[in-house]
């Protein structure tokens, strides 16, 4: 007789042990841990589709520091959850893969920041939040993309400032405030790539087309943007603008939220200067659903701070999420 029949819960998982429907599995394992999914824009769609809460760095930033859930599951990069942890050192909070980091916070190591700011004694250092928990605890404020030209508007004009890690920020911060601050060298490896001369291609073949870019391009490519702001603003832009056609010039995990949102207009990636998909983020897209799935499963890989350098963090995260209501 055959007796090997499948049982109802065999035939959830499939050969290598995963659910077959990761959505579900997830959606159970939320409520069973009180979790609350945050996802950057930057993140495969089915990860975006499944997230409790899709925003820019500082969205994400005040959804952690308000939430009640137990469990924060964050889909971004080791900055984005680093900051979820330092805001919230009770709870738990998971990054689907601990090697999603940053090559922007990457150009900023801390022992070499430390003789940068020694070097340059009484200045303020504001500091992109792309940065370790290192640096943002040997900073005074933090700020995003959204933000970094607000709050630097907010400092008395004769004290003088550091800006790290991101020259690109850094160089389009001067430019709207009138201000001279001295600037860490940083630069994200996803932003740099973008090619100018295909940008001007693209506008040829699409005169039409808007460009919208991230203040982390290039000036030679920011010269050309309609429009520069934080992935927010360019996404708030794409919508309110009247224009059927955009040539993007950040990293294209937006389009997914860009063409849900306005499924008539029409959105362009700007394209790298290889033929490569370097305009995706690698380290973002580390994150899968089936990462995100055993991430909740196995309540691990958990981002774990020493208490010093979280409490010597926390001030300047808490200073910008003031500066910025
Ligand atoms: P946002 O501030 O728009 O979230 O940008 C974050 C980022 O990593 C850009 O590369
Ligand atoms: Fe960092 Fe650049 Fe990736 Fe943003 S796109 S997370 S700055 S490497």
């Amino acid at each position: 007789m055959f007796t090997t029949a499948l049982t109802p819960r065999d035939i959830t998982k499939t050969a290598t042990g995963l659910p077959y429907d990761l959505f579900e599995a997830i959606k159970a394992l939320k409520k069973e841990l009180n979790a609350i999914i945050l996802a950057h824009y930057y993140q495969d769609s089915d990860i975006q589709d499944i997230a409790d809460y899709i925003g820019d760095s500082l969205e994400l930033s005040r959804k952690a520091a308000n939430t009640d859930a137990d469990v924060i599951v964050f889909a971004g990069v080791h900055f984005m959850a680093e900051t979820a942890k330092i805001l919230n050192p009770n709870k738990l909070v998971l990054l689907p893969d601990l090697n999603a980091g940053c090559s922007l916070a990457d150009t900023c190591p801390p022992k070499e920041f430390a003789a940068f700011k020694a070097a340059h004694p009484g200045h303020l250092v504001v500091s992109y939040i792309n940065c370790s928990a290192d640096i943002k605890a040997m900073s005074d404020i933090i700020c995003t993309s959204s933000n970094a030209v607000k709050i630097v508007n907010q400092i008395p004009e004769n004290q003088p400032i550091i800006f790290a890690p991101d020259r690109n920020l850094g160089r389009y911060v001067m430019e709207q405030t009138g201000r001279n601050l001295v600037l860490w060298q940083g630069s994200c490896m996803v932003h740099e790539t973008f090619s100018e001369k295909k940008i001007i291609q693209l506008k040829i073949q699409h005169p039409e087309a808007e460009v919208i870019a991230h203040p982390e391009c290039e000036p030679p490519v920011l010269r050309h943007a309609n429009f520069i702001g934080s992935t927010t603003a360019l996404l708030k832009y794409s919508q309110a603008c009247s224009s059927n056609k955009f040539i993007v010039a950040t990293e294209p995990g937006i389009i997914h939220q860009m063409q849900q949102r306005e499924p008539k207009k029409h959105f362009i990636p700007a394209p790298p200067m290889n033929n490569c998909a370097c305009n995706e983020c690698p380290h973002m897209r580390l994150n899968t659903l089936e990462k995100l799935y055993l991430a909740m499963k196995n309540r691990a890989p958990e981002i774990v701070l020493p208490e010093e350098t979280r409490v010597a963090a926390l001030q300047p995260i808490q200073r910008m999420l003031e500066m910025s209501v």
